[in-house]
């Protein structure tokens, strides 16, 4: 217990009391069922209260106005039935100590023109939004008011539902575009621009009454050309303090495009806490409750930023993503046990890939209803339970097992655990993905597991182990017989991330994946010296790498000259005067080309390694089967097939198929948590 560490004292908002600084500030997961806060929602938000977190910010952009669809998953809080839910939600909620504040918005133009209620977006001006690809109509007076209105209506709905208070949302959406001279061309002088969030923060706090807590999340300083200068925003926010603002939460920057939104939203490779002292300047000047979130992602730093009164309330949101337990460690003495965010913005940009925010390496964050964020312990003699393969499935695999009690032995033919992770962590911007990698080692080691590396398991180290279960995550190695011509002239992406091929002269990486780790390679290559060509059979580049990630590789092609080639299909390879001819094929049109080239560098995903799979199958019970319904529903696998069968066998990751990370550790999660205790107890183990 540290109740004498800054991070746990208590923080009182007005009269509403926090139990301590951390927040998850507000963020739409897109967990909402028809725009409300069902039980996916409740359950996400209920965790981080049972794990701690003083202050939880639900609906990241709750919209006001029906001309305001869901970009993505946004709450509804221009229905009344929503009221019903927030009120479970805050319940639920409140119930373990945590407070809880709800963002609420009307997006104006960030969002799409063909969805929803498919009503026209409303703006100032008739400015494109690039991220959404959407334009606005100009707000007229009466679009105005019917806002303005449904503001007081939602904020409303908010006080009727037992939430502590709202968080106006003003940046990127409609209030600040009224404000910011760039998307306000003609909006005039800085009174006439703030007019209409003044109305809507004096109608709020009108509606509201005096006690309601009303904050504002507010870009203070656009810094980009034509934006919101700081000194206009600190006089912005004195006015709206003025008008009825309790709290200020920082944002510098903007959002309407993904280089700009992941500037305000830091993903791994970029500086961590870049506003922090932003943010203590603004607290100086305003003297008011500041919070901030941007990549704080440690509790050290976390600690250092309230220590020294850089600000009141910390955020720490994709931290919480990763770990909703954050608070209750830190209170337990067990900050070395937190899953650490590694900066992957996955969560992010599965809003968009599936539907709904996913931590690369916490499957169990928005999959409360069925996953657990902490390990049950078994009840009865445990299995012993071989893995093989230590990267993220493997070890996943091991920590969960081992973390409920069974007895584990894990083998791993390298030296070292991480997989495909170490290759893709090889990139500098990308090295805390080893994260993923260093926490679960060390969970595993906690929990007893014996990790053995340099060990290239075979059928006989298994069977010496007399193993009841055995998992195998043995990964996959790069599919790159594809070429009917000059496959062996090519390299692969694991070459290059691994140090493998020189850099030098002109270089053709070919991806027929669509994720990262082609643009990893051409990263490794073009900052190397290469002259890198990127050639995709896609209609878009890495279509499977998310706006979040895609804008630090993108940097990277432009400083360093990358070209891009779209729909063009690498069909041969052959030599030519000691150099490579590449011949490209268009995917559209009876059309080819050949380039010269020093290098050919493939990545096509992966294919399993599934000798040890095909070797031990004969033995096992389940002859490799997975009962679908029994995973899914998280009950334990009872196949029998083969009656005589020594040991049930699995295999996850990319033992099975070509994925990625989050698919590897769901996989190992959730067959692992319900794998019970052994029926009948075996002799023991050889050594
Ligand atoms: C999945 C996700 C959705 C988000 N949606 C919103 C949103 O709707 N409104 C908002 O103000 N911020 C949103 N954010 C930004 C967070 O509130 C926070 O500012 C950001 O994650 C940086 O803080 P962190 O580094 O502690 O995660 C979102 C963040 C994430 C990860
Ligand atoms: S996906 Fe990455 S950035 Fe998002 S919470 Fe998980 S570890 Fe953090």
């Amino acid at each position: 217990m540290r109740e004498d560490d800054p991070l746990l004292r208590p923080y009182h908002l007005r009269r509403l009391r926090l139990a301590n600084r951390i927040v998850s500030t507000s963020h739409e997961p897109a967990y909402s069922e028809d725009g409300l806060p069902k039980g996916r929602y409740r359950r996400y938000h209920v965790e981080k209260a049972r794990g701690g977190v003083g202050l939880t910010m639900i609906g990241g952009s709750a919209v006001v106005s029906r001309d305001s669809p869901p970009a993505f998953g946004n709450l509804q809080l221009h229905r009344d039935e929503i009221v019903p839910w927030l009120r479970e939600l805050t319940d639920a909620v409140h119930e373990h100590g945590t407070a809880v504040m709800c963002q609420v918005t009307h997006l104006g133009r960030r969002s799409s023109n063909f969805t929803g209620d498919w009503l026209p977006l409303v703006h100032p001006s008739p400015q494109r939004e690039p991220a959404h690809r959407s334009v606005p109509k100009i707000a007229e007076p009466w679009d105005l008011e019917r806002i303005l209105a449904d503001y007081v209506s939602a904020a409303q709905r908010c006080v009727a539902a037992g939430l502590d208070g709202i968080e106006l949302q003003s940046y990127g959406h409609l209030l600040d575009s009224f404000l910011s001279p760039r998307t306000n061309p003609d909006g005039g002088s800085l009174e006439e621009r703030m007019a209409f969030p003044r109305r809507v923060i004096t109608a709020v706090r009108a509606a509201v009454g005096p006690e309601f807590i009303v904050g504002i999340r507010m870009a203070l300083d656009e810094s980009c050309a034509g934006g919101l200068p700081l000194a206009e925003g600190l006089a912005a926010a004195r006015c709206y303090l003025a008008d009825g603002i309790d709290f200020l939460s920082t944002i510098k920057g903007t959002i309407d495009s993904d280089a700009a939104l992941a500037r305000v939203i830091p993903p791994m490779g970029a500086p961590s806490a870049p506003f922090l002292e932003f943010t203590a300047a603004v607290k100086r000047e305003l003297g008011i409750p500041v919070m901030h979130a941007a990549r704080i992602a440690d509790v050290a730093t976390a600690r250092h930023a309230v220590a020294e009164g850089m600000l009141d309330l910390v955020g720490m949101t994709r931290a919480h993503l990763a770990d909703p337990h954050l608070v209750a460690k830190i209170r337990a003495g067990q900050e070395d046990r937190i899953r650490p965010c590694v900066g992957a913005s996955y969560c992010l940009d599965a809003i968009y890939s599936d539907g709904a925010a996913k931590c690369v390496h916490n499957p169990a964050t928005g999959r409360e209803g069925t996953l657990p964020h902490e390990l049950s312990p078994i009840h009865g003699a445990p299995r012993r339970i071989v893995v093989v393969g230590a990267g993220p499935a493997g070890l996943e695999a091991a920590r969960v097992l081992g973390g409920r009690g069974h007895e584990v032995v894990l083998f791993e033919a390298g030296q070292e655990p991480g997989g495909q992770l170490l290759l893709a962590a090889r990139s500098p911007r990308r090295r805390d993905l080893l994260g993923i990698v260093d926490w679960r080692v060390r969970e595993a080691k906690q929990a007893g597991v014996r990790l053995r590396f340099g060990m290239l398991a075979e059928p006989e180290d298994i069977r010496a182990e007399r193993p009841d279960t055995v998992i195998l995550a043995t990964g996959g190695s790069p599919a790159r017989a594809f070429l009917g011509e000059g496959g062996e002239l090519i390299e692969d992406t694991w070459d290059v991330l691994s140090g493998g091929t020189q850099a030098a002269g002109d270089v053709l990486v070919y991806d027929e994946h669509g994720a990262n780790q082609a643009l990893d390679a051409a990263e490794v290559l073009a900052n190397a010296g290469a002259r890198v060509r990127y050639a995709t059979p896609e209609r878009a580049l890495a279509p499977d790498v998310g706006a979040m990630i895609a804008p630090g590789y993108l940097k990277v092609f432009a400083e360093h000259g990358v070209t891009t080639t779209l729909a063009e299909r690498l069909v041969a390879v052959r030599r030519a005067e000691g150099r490579l001819r590449a011949r490209l094929r268009s995917e559209y049109a009876e059309h080819e080309h050949e380039i010269t080239v020093d290098r050919v560098v493939t990545e096509r995903g992966t294919l399993p390694n599934d000798e040890l799979y095909f070797a031990l199958l004969p033995e096992s019970a389940n002859l490799g089967e997975v009962d679908h319904t029994a995973l899914l529903a998280g009950t334990e696998q009872h196949i029998v097939a083969n009656p005589a069968g020594e040991f049930a066998l699995f295999r996850i990751g990319d033992a099975v198929t070509s994925r990625n990370i989050h698919a590897a550790v769901l996989d190992a999660l959730r067959l692992c948590t319900a794998i019970g205790p052994c029926e009948a107890k075996k002799g023991a183990p050889s050594q």
